[in-house]
């Protein structure tokens, strides 16, 4: 699949954030732990998402869409324990069946997961977490093999806030009797949101969003909620939010933000002021205005809440505009520049050297032929596409459809000219 674009046009107008696409990928997976029927609400119509409902369906689970952006889902009493690695291959997200299905039924094989390529993705702090709470696992033929031995609550540190590894030990740690704590957990909105999901199920987990959590577990596959029907709905998508507010900023006048929790959007809100844009924030919407010329500013990322990884690559496109030097630290990921060499292409000076990427500015885009190395790469190009003069076009597309709920319609309705081609 393929994005063309014809750069140039100036974006105004009004654009709906979609429900958190990592946010969805986790509740699907954690619907697993509860009893009876789940709907979640505002749920990305996504690839990604499309997939984890296959893997919930290869397990054995009932998974439809109802309504645009509802999902029913419905685990059986029994089902398969085995995340099938055709589909798991395709997204990183596959691993959080890990911890849902520990807590249900007490053993689980994932394989070791697939996803964007970013760098390598260990799972080393998942395995000493479930260790820590009575879980056999080994690592052979390519999956991670978890089984119940001698359950009980822990103490358990994690060496670096990871998103994965705090809510696979959050949710198996609620199939688990006794008190678990966790230290130097991830922060992240999408954790605060499994924390109340869980929470609603009759689970107790408190200090979601601090660097300390704490899990009353009970037996695993204990009856988690009791009524009949539980419905929940996705935050707001912040990376998609922090993707139409920095493509507002490259080519806007004046472009409204709808459904944000502008509280999760903070650092982006203070780096866009930085380089001298206004953002005005209103109860669950933002604008940004474009008044003039961008000035270059540093960006590193962090773990929530700093600088979000995954706003990276975007970003570095709208240092690329800026009136001079911006120095990019990527502190999350091992290997995230590659967008750099595609930027490159289109006129970009960018240098890469280890985890730091300087780039100059403002240089004029002229559009060519690139590719999406990974999703927020594509998101990128797209921004560049849309700056660019003449025509880009953008292969590898469908990492885009990965992440971005009707991505060509919502930069359509802003004025952006790009069409989907096949
Ligand atoms: C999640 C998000 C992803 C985002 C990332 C960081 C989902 C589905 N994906 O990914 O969009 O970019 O958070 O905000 O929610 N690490 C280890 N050992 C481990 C686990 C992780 O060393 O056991 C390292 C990773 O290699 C990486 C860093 O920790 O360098 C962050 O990874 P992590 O926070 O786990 O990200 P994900 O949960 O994979």
């Amino acid at each position: 699949m393929k994005l063309v674009i014809q750069g140039g046009n100036m974006l105004r107008g009004r654009v709906r954030v979609s429900g958190a696409k990592n946010a969805a990928l986790l509740l699907i997976a954690a619907s697993a732990i509860v009893r009876g029927e789940v709907i979640l609400d505002n749920v990305p119509r996504i690839a990604d998402v499309e997939t984890q409902l296959e893997i919930v369906r290869a397990l054995g689970g009932r998974a439809e869409w109802q309504e645009a952006n509802r999902v029913l889902l419905n685990w059986p009493d029994q089902f398969e324990a085995i995340v099938p690695y055709k589909l798991a291959k395709k997204l990183r997200a596959s691993n959080l069946f890990l911890g849902a299905l520990a807590a249900r039924i007490g053993q689980v094989q994932v394989p070791l997961p697939g996803g964007c390529d970013i760098g390598s993705r260990p799972m080393d702090l998942h395995v000493k977490g479930l260790n820590a709470l009575g879980f056999e696992v080994v690592l052979e033929h390519g999956f991670i093999d978890a089984r119940a031995r001698e359950l009980r609550g822990g103490r358990i540190y994690l060496d670096f806030p990871s998103v994965g590894a705090t809510e696979n030990i959050m949710m198996a740690a609620v199939g688990i009797p006794g008190t678990t704590v966790v230290e130097n957990v991830a922060k992240e909105p999408e954790i605060v949101d499994l924390a109340s999901f869980l929470n609603a199920t009759g689970a107790t987990i408190r200090g979601a969003g601090t660097d300390l959590i704490k899990i009353e577990g009970r037996e695993p596959g204990a009856r988690s909620v009791s009524s009949e029907q539980m419905r929940f709905s996705v935050i707001p998508d912040r990376i998609e939010a922090g993707t139409y507010m920095i493509a507002a900023a490259a080519m806007g006048t004046e472009v409204t933000i709808e459904n944000v929790i502008s509280q999760h959007l903070q650092p982006v809100i203070a780096k866009l002021q930085d380089m001298g844009l206004d953002v005005l924030v209103d109860e669950d919407s933002l604008t940004v205005r474009r008044n003039g010329s961008l000035q270059a500013t540093d960006i590193k990322t962090f773990p929530y809440p700093g600088f979000p990884t995954d706003l990276q690559s975007p970003i570095m496109v709208l240092l690329c505009l800026a009136i001079g030097t911006g120095v990019i630290s990527e502190n999350v990921f091992d290997n995230r520049f590659r967008v750099a060499d595609e930027l490159k292409r289109m006129g970009a000076q960018i240098r890469v050297k280890g985890h730091t990427a300087v780039v100059e500015g403002p240089v004029r885009l002229l559009g060519a032929q690139v590719k999406a190395t990974d999703l927020r790469a594509g998101a990128a190009l797209i921004v560049a596409g849309l700056v660019a003069e003449g025509e880009t076009e953008i292969c590898q597309a469908e990492l885009i459809a990965r992440g971005y709920e009707k991505v060509v319609e919502k930069f359509s309705a802003l004025g952006a000219r790009i069409k989907c081609v096949d």
